[in-house]
């Protein structure tokens, strides 16, 4: 893209007043003055203005730690949200979360305001695969792998659910990958076979894990492979719930 084109289309001077900045030699690329308005930048340029560092517009992509308590709503009277959590980012209530967790379950939660990406990442069709690690409050009986893998019928849904694993750690304790995001699943498919859930935790969607430097409520940008990877989930024939 054109050096003035991009300066015009991240802050509020026209492209007449970008040319003149630049020529001015207001605008460094990559840590050089650079007085051509015509100049090539690419997507991964470093372009500053009067000194200040430019930051590119266009969809933002993050992953946040969870911490319990915290609702997956833009507002909330009594609760802290997770855009609360993000207080050195601009403009947060163009955020919305791809894929909410409980007020209760801890871990992964990615926020984005690219509406066409979040729907591929939360629709049935792409089965991405959500990773949970569960505590219950009665010993997993052995036949619940089976009853998961063959998929339970849940009350109030009309249709079987998609097949989902469990690997079993502890009597108490297993690893969940479920392919949809229904309200409260992986609780009502506990409940469904005879148990409860006392603890929740996502720690991956699809390709992407959480990130195991980040503290509870600490978040950061996706990286660009990141992004691409819950993208690029291939569609699968199974209908939309
Ligand atoms: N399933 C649940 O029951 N709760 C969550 O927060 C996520 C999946």
């Amino acid at each position: 893209m054109r050096l003035d084109k991009l300066i015009g289309s991240v802050t509020d001077l026209s492209r007449a007043m970008a040319k003149r900045a630049i020529r001015e030699g207001a605008v460094t690329v990559d840590g050089a003055v650079v007085r051509d308005p015509a100049a090539d930048v690419g997507a991964e340029t470093a372009v500053t203005l009067d000194g200040r560092p430019l930051r590119a517009v266009g969809p933002r992509y993050f992953m946040l730690h969870k911490p319990a308590g915290v609702v997956c709503a833009a507002r909330d009277r009594l609760h802290q949200t997770v855009l609360d959590l993000l207080p050195d980012e601009d403009n947060v209530e163009t955020l919305h979360v791809a894929g909410r967790l409980d007020i209760d379950t801890t871990g992964l939660v990615l926020l984005t305001d690219d509406g066409k990406w979040s729907h591929r990442v939360t629709s049935p069709r792409h089965r991405t695969e959500k990773h949970y690690l569960v505590t219950t409050a009665e010993p997993i009986d052995a036949s619940v792998a089976g009853q998961f893998e063959r998929g339970l019928f849940l009350h109030n849904e009309k249709r079987r659910l998609l097949p989902a694993r469990l690997e079993q750690l502890a009597p108490c304790r297993a690893r969940v990958i479920i392919a949809e995001g229904k309200y409260h699943q992986v609780k009502r498919m506990f409940a469904a076979v005879g148990n409860a859930v006392l603890e929740l935790h996502r720690e991956r969607i699809g390709a992407v894990a959480l990130d195991p430097t980040l503290p509870e409520g600490g978040y950061r940008p996706l990286t660009a492979m990141e992004v691409s990877a819950l993208a690029s989930a291939p569609e699968s024939a199974a209908e939309e719930a």
